[in-house]
């Protein structure tokens, strides 16, 4: 037997016993003859004691260093100085015997919660980075998250089942990883994306309730809350309306707070996208805080400052408390609304003084009688600075101050990593108008249903038509997203015609749905969650990357593995694949 016990559970209760532990050397220091040694394992770190009056084991610290497996046996006994900081910090191992079970290079960085390594170093040596009990918790949390996933979905008659991770590439979302096949030369599997289109088909097959965490993969540019591959916890029901979902699903969201935070979930509020977009410019928004959008077009156009006389949109927010503000920090706030990645001209502000006077950036065109009625829109009080973007395109304006408010929101430590405001965005539009391909594209995916009362408006004004699509917000991350689904063969076959596919080409990719649609679908509608930004939301990290074992870095590659990488000509040959890198 290697251990009797782990590293972090001997307590005062065991004193007296003889244990054996084995773990890995955090620290070793000696002390006036004697030696000590923190010895780690996953469940935490015991002191080992090594008295001066056994001066062959003190000579065997010596020649031990950070990271050796050791194995040991003693004797707990109390501390002297008790560390009530620590799980096992009232007692200490009186060390009788040390076997060094395997030696360690010095490790390229400390394995402590502040370590000094760097963000590359880490991520080469991930499986050091992961011996750090900050990351590792990371991990934990993760499991549990899952577990009480799968305890609630399967109270709720929701079965797990597999889909294939080698399909076909469909067009739509995001770009494909795609996978060679020799046994089919010059013809490609893609990896899913996600399962939607086999989760469907698995409710024409009369599964009614599945369920499955599962790996999906998509080539896009990667940012703190976007990984190449990532776990959905992807669902379905037959049988269903948008509101069935959404009661099963702010259920599960429920169970989750209570079980992982002991937080009692408030009922969820319901926003329409269209409002989102309205009083926060943007479809997640942060709710943890008010600083809504105040449409100005009324109260500022037409007083001579051309700036706003000429915009199609003229919004503000007002800053509770912010008049403080001085004018370097003002400046710098321009300059952040400035930064080519937010892309605003330019940003006016205005400050409510004590005595209830309005002082602004541009008091030359506006009387003090029109900055009263500023205030008064704005619903501004004495010590409030209020701050106005504009601009000729009335969205990108509103997306413009979703950036202000979100840094403001920051600054002003609205933000708490600890307070959840969770919501669910609904009514989403049916399609978006991509400027690149120059076409209406599905916002959520080509299987999202209109509602019913929109469909008339399929054929007369499709960017108008809205969708049974719905999202869950927590603190401005989607944390996840879905609708309920066409059943229909001809509405799909019409809804691909709007996206600008012909009948053939939609068969061509498609045609398994549509066939199997035709066979008795059920209506039904469903979601997915990112699992990792989910987990992310719960241990207050600022990256998904936290808590994946073994993440990709923002060029999609893993360091530690060395992948991607070539392969070799015999793998290529085999393939039929040629390369030309020179071209
Ligand atoms: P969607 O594309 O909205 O919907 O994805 C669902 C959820 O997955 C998470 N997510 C990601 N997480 C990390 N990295 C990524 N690159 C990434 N992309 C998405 C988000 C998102 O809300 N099949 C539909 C769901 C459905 O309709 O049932 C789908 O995949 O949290």
């Amino acid at each position: 037997m290697y251990r009797t016990h782990t590293c972090g559970e001997l307590n005062a209760a065991n004193i007296g016993q003889t244990v054996t532990l084995c773990g890995w050397v955090q620290k070793t220091r000696e002390l006036g003859g004697m030696a000590f040694v923190d010895l780690r394992d996953r469940y935490g770190i015991t002191q080992l004691v090594f008295d001066a009056d056994k001066p062959e084991l003190v000579q065997q610290v010596k020649a031990i260093g950070r990271e050796f497996v050791i194995q040991v046996e003693g004797k707990v006994i109390e501390r002297e100085s008790k560390n009530s900081k620590m799980a096992t910090g009232d007692i200490e191992i009186a060390v009788i015997r040390l076997t060094v079970l395997n030696p360690s290079e010095v490790p390229p960085f400390t394995i402590e919660d502040n370590t000094d390594g760097g963000d590359d170093l880490r991520m080469k040596y991930r499986y050091l980075d992961l011996r750090r009990s900050a990351v590792r918790k990371n991990l934990e949390l993760r499991h549990k998250f899952a577990f009480e996933v799968r305890r609630y979905l399967d109270e709720h008659g929701f079965l797990e089942i597999e889909t294939p991770v080698l399909v076909n590439s469909t067009p739509e979302g995001a770009r494909d990883f795609v996978v060679p096949s020799r046994m089919n030369p010059g013809q490609f599997y893609a990896l899913p994306q996600s399962p939607q289109t086999l989760k469907q088909l698995l409710m024409v097959s009369g599964i009614d309730r599945y369920f499955q965490i599962v790996k999906c993969f998509r080539d896009e540019d990667l940012r703190a809350d976007r990984q190449p591959e990532f776990t959905q916890i992807d669902c379905e029901m037959s049988f269903i309306e948008q509101e069935d979902i959404l009661e099963m699903f702010e259920g599960m969201s429920r169970h989750l707070f209570k079980a992982l935070k002991g937080i009692d979930l408030p009922k969820l509020p319901r926003m329409t996208w269209a409002d989102a977009m309205k009083y926060y410019g943007s479809d997640k928004p942060d709710t943890r805080f008010d600083m809504r959008f105040v449409e100005l077009m009324d109260v500022m156009k037409g007083h001579g400052f051309g700036v706003f006389d000429s915009a199609a949109y003229i919004g503000g927010i007002c800053a509770k408390g912010a008049a403080t503000y001085t004018r370097k920090q003002l400046d710098q706030l321009t300059e952040f609304v400035k930064r080519p990645q937010i892309g605003a001209k330019g940003m006016v502000y205005a400050r409510v003084e004590a005595d209830g006077s309005v002082k602004s950036s541009v008091d030359k065109f506006y009387t003090q009688d029109v900055l009263q009625q500023l205030k008064a829109a704005m619903n501004a009080e004495p010590g409030d600075l209020i701050l106005i973007l504009s601009g000729d395109d009335a969205m990108k304006t509103r997306k413009q101050l979703c950036e202000l408010r979100l840094e403001m929101g920051s600054q002003l430590g609205l933000r708490d990593k600890d307070k959840y405001s969770c919501l669910w965005v609904i009514d989403f539009p049916m399609y978006e108008w991509s400027d690149e391909e120059q076409r209406l594209m599905a916002m959520h995916h080509p299987f999202t249903s209109p509602k019913p009362e929109d469909i008339p408006l399929l054929d007369t004004d499709p960017a108008s038509v809205r969708a049974n699509a719905y999202d869950m917000v927590i603190n401005g991350v989607e944390v996840g997203g879905g609708s309920i689904r066409i059943h229909d063969a001809k509405l799909q076959q019409k809804i691909f015609e709007i996206l600008g596919f012909t009948p053939e080409q939609a068969q061509a990719k498609f045609g398994f749905l549509m066939n199997a649609f035709k066979f008795g679908a059920p209506p039904h509608g469903g979601l997915a969650y990112g699992l990792d930004r989910f987990v992310s939301l719960f241990a207050g990290l600022d990256s998904i990357r936290d808590c994946i074992a073994f993440p990709k870095n923002n060029q999609g590659r893993d360091v530690m593995l060395g992948a991607p990488g070539e392969i070799d000509q015999k793998q290529m040959d085999e393939l039929q694949i040629k390369v030309d890198l020179k071209k």
